[in-house]
């Protein structure tokens, strides 16, 4: 294990179980709807790719970039879109992918910013929930797994660019950050 995990909370058969069910959901759930998947850069890109690969169904996948935390492992509030996807989005079956949710500011940021887009429907599929962090109600239609109020990394999710290529996802000591 890395020297800077304290512990591992789910380990690579274990997301890929997951992984598995949720790309059965979704194929069942989107047959025939070829949806548009929309990754947020770039915590959700290693989510994304095994995903796809769950999935049985006809589908598109486009990215997105929001940033609200820069270095810190806190929440800074302000949400801002960095870059822009190009996929015509009007009567499309939109799936946000997204690695966490933590306040919820986030996607509620994006949900709304999407929304102008005339989508047919707009669902979100998040791979970890921080349930007790949330500041604004957001609906998950997919989830991985729910988690404690801690910070993790690991599985495409960082520390200051860091720890994304670890294969598992761990909670970070405290002592990186502190
Ligand atoms: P929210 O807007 O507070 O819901 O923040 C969501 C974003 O914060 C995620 O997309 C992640 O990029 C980041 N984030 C929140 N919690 C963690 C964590 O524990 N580890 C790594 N990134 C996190
Ligand atoms: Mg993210």
């Amino acid at each position: 294990m890395n020297e800077n995990i304290s512990a591992i909370l789910y380990d690579e058969c274990t997301i890929q179980r997951k992984i598995s069910e949720l790309g059965e959901q979704l194929s069942v759930d989107y047959e025939d709807k070829k949806p548009v998947m929309i990754s947020v850069l770039k915590g959700s890109v290693v989510f994304l790719a095994d995903l796809i690969r769950a999935c049985t169904i006809n589908m598109t996948v486009d990215f997105i970039s929001l940033s609200s935390y820069g270095n810190k492992t806190e929440s800074s509030g302000s949400v801002s879109l960095e870059k822009v996807f190009n996929t015509d989005l009007s009567d499309r079956h939109v799936i946000i992918v997204e690695d966490i949710i933590d306040t919820g500011l986030s996607l509620s940021y994006l949900l709304k910013y999407l929304d102008r887009f005339k989508p047919a429907s707009i669902a979100l599929c998040v791979l970890l929930d921080k349930v007790d962090a949330r500041k604004i109600e957001v609906k998950i239609d997919y989830k991985g797994f729910e988690i404690e109020n801690e910070f993790v990394v690991g599985y495409g999710l960082d520390y200051a660019e860091r720890f994304r290529n670890l294969p598992y996802i761990g909670i970070l000591k405290e002592e990186v950050y502190k």
